[in-house]
């Protein structure tokens, strides 16, 4: 049984995201989103619980793939769910400065671990969680950034603002 977990903030899940879950579910018999309970983020737009609420929706109909929220290291909930690999989406030459390092200090404090990167698809290389969250916040529509499911949610928030 492999297993791979792919962490993240997705604060709010974009369609970037969901096609990185929808191809390592294809590869993975089981993949488990880790939605990090960052208590040092500044001001999340959406709690933890509601995003972790998101992912579920967004992800109903992939058997495959369960989501929960984490504190703490990556790799200790990694081991927690007796897997080996980390998925990360990768989409441009920005991204890799970063995630590299990260992968790097995952492996020095976890040498059995290792992080798989899959290219963004050319459609979504340009989507971030803090891109649609500026466009929400300039009343402009987030549909065709972000499943379905969030476009409400993400109204909703900005509205009550
Ligand atoms: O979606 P994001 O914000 O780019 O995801 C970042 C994430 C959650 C992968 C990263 O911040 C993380 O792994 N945090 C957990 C704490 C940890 O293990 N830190 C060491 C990594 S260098």
């Amino acid at each position: 049984m492999q297993i791979a977990v792919y962490p993240g903030s997705f604060d709010p899940v974009t369609l970037g995201h969901f096609d990185i879950i929808k191809r390592s579910a294809d590869i993975f018999d089981q993949v488990v989103i880790g939605v990090l309970n960052n208590s040092e983020k500044k001001k999340p737009l959406f709690s933890v619980d509601e995003r972790v609420m998101m992912l579920k929706e967004a992800t109903r109909d992939i058997p495959n793939v369960t989501v929960e929220s984490f504190d703490g290291l990556l790799v200790d909930f990694v081991k927690q769910h007796n897997s080996k690999v980390i998925v990360r989406g990768l989409r441009a030459l920005a991204d890799f400065d970063i995630e590299l390092q990260m992968a790097q200090a995952n492996r020095m404090v976890a040498p059995d671990i290792d992080t798989l990167f899959l290219s963004t698809s050319l459609e979504y290389s340009c989507f971030s969680s803090s891109m649609v969250r500026e466009y929400a916040s300039y009343g402009v529509s987030v549909k065709g950034f972000v499943p379905e499911n969030v476009i409400p949610k993400i109204e909703e928030k900005y509205n009550k603002k």
